[in-house]
């Protein structure tokens, strides 16, 4: 053996005892197996078993090194739950029965709530229902918040994967002032006509991945509120549903901006929107720029491209004003297929601070395949570059 050969096979054999030591620690994070059953849990579907999880939760949070919370098939009965951080060491939350809300009003904006954990794993073949059903026709859009199935508050490193959430009452998922949370493989489904319930809601956080999620929901598949930075949206199938929105903004004083989403490679069918940006109007000042649309889909989308920054809904709002939410730096790149409408491109910006660098590369939006759609702008500065069906409008 050269020198040179030494050095590559001591490199390789390195690279293997890397990857075993990488394995070893790996297997010793999942190492403690905490069963909820164990702790009095039980899968009859019947028994309500909060008690039993917050056990475990406690038991395993508090274990050196965190470990696995395994929640084995069956049905779980489980009322509004918290799980509170920070734990001493990774955890995996294995869902592999079914969990269950209970039926109609709770008191609380949310049905599970975990909270201020760094590394939090939630996996398995299992599934959420929220029983939507029960509740939909309870919610009142002037009381408070309904609960959302899951709710993150203040947690670091998240990795939710595989799992199934099914008729939330209110949204499927809502993150909240966290960083890195990391949605894969999941499926999320509700009626059409279900109130409220967006399939990842996301305010006051970073780095947020979704990827590979099947949406099919009642209102936005992945809405994105203020304060929002760094979000990489990839392979959604979303629809029925309201598609994928940035706002509501603009309803609240001192709202953060919302700084760099990216959607890519997502495929939005029988939806209300395709691809929307929407302020109320009147709106105190925020910003929203860096924002990529870029090889999207539309099957039989009835907005597919909209920028609404008079959205009032329930006629609401009675002071006349324009919406101060700055829209600047927004690329919409090869976006195909049909609209249910005529109108393939609507972009209503702020007369006062009209949208800044929007850029259109690349549009093939036509109806029913053959008729061309139309594009209308007011207020929008905008660049366009190739193919333009609908044409630019002025
Ligand atoms: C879990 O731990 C919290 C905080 O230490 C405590 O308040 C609660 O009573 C515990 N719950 C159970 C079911 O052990
Ligand atoms: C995706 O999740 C499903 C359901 O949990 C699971 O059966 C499947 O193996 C997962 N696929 C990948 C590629 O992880
Ligand atoms: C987000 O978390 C902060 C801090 O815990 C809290 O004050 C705020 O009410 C939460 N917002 C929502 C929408 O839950
Ligand atoms: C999402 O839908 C596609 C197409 O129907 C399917 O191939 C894929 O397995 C689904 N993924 C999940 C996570 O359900
Ligand atoms: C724009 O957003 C992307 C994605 O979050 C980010 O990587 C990039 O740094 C941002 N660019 C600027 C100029 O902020």
């Amino acid at each position: 053996m050269t020198s040179s050969h030494f050095f590559f096979h001591s490199l390789s054999l390195f690279v293997i005892f890397l990857i075993i030591i990488n394995k070893v620690s790996q297997v010793h994070a999942i190492g403690s197996v905490f069963n909820v059953q164990d702790f009095g849990a039980s899968p009859d579907g019947k028994t309500d078993s909060s008690q039993a999880f917050l056990k475990t939760w406690n038991q395993t949070c508090q274990n050196n090194g965190g470990g696995t919370i395994l929640i084995p098939t069956g049905t779980f009965l489980l009322n509004t739950l918290t799980f509170n951080g920070p734990c001493k060491g990774p955890i995996f939350f294995n869902i592999n029965g079914l969990l269950k809300a209970p039926l109609g009003k709770c008191k609380d904006d949310y049905w599970i709530l975990f909270q201020h954990i760094d590394g939090l794993t939630i996996n398995g073949e299992g599934s959420l229902d929220g029983q939507g059903p029960s509740a939909w026709s309870l919610n009142n859009a002037n009381g408070p918040n309904p609960p959302s199935s899951i709710k993150f508050n203040g947690m670091s490193n998240a990795l939710i994967q595989g799992i199934t959430s099914i008729n939330s009452k209110f949204f499927h998922f809502q993150i909240n002032k966290s960083k890195g949370v990391h949605f894969q493989n999941l499926s999320i489904t509700a009626p059409d006509e279900s109130p409220n319930t967006d399939g990842i809601h996301i305010g006051d956080s970073n780095d947020i991945i979704i990827n590979r999620v099947n949406i099919s929901t009642g209102d936005d598949c992945v809405s994105i509120g203020p304060g929002t930075s760094n979000v990489h949206i990839s392979e959604v199938n979303c629809g029925p549903g309201h598609g994928i929105s940035i706002g509501s903004l603009g309803k609240y004083q001192n709202e953060g901006d919302v700084n760099g989403v990216i959607v890519t490679n997502c495929n939005i069918g029988k939806t209300q929107n395709g691809l929307r940006i929407k302020s109320w109007a009147p709106s105190p000042p925020s910003k929203v720029f860096n924002v990529t649309f870029d090889n999207i889909n539309m099957n039989y989308v009835e907005n597919p491209i909209i920028i609404d920054q008079h959205y009032c809904p329930h006629s609401s709002c009675k002071n006349e004003g324009d919406s101060q939410v700055q829209i600047s730096d927004v690329k919409f790149i090869n976006i195909k297929g049909t609209s249910a409408s005529k109108e393939g491109v609507v972009l209503d910006c702020s007369k006062s601070v009209p949208c800044q660098g929007i850029e259109l590369r690349g549009l093939e939006l036509t109806l029913n395949g053959q008729q061309t759609t139309t594009a209308t702008c007011s207020n929008a500065n905008m660049n366009f570059f190739g193919p333009q069906t609908p044409s630019e409008c002025t």
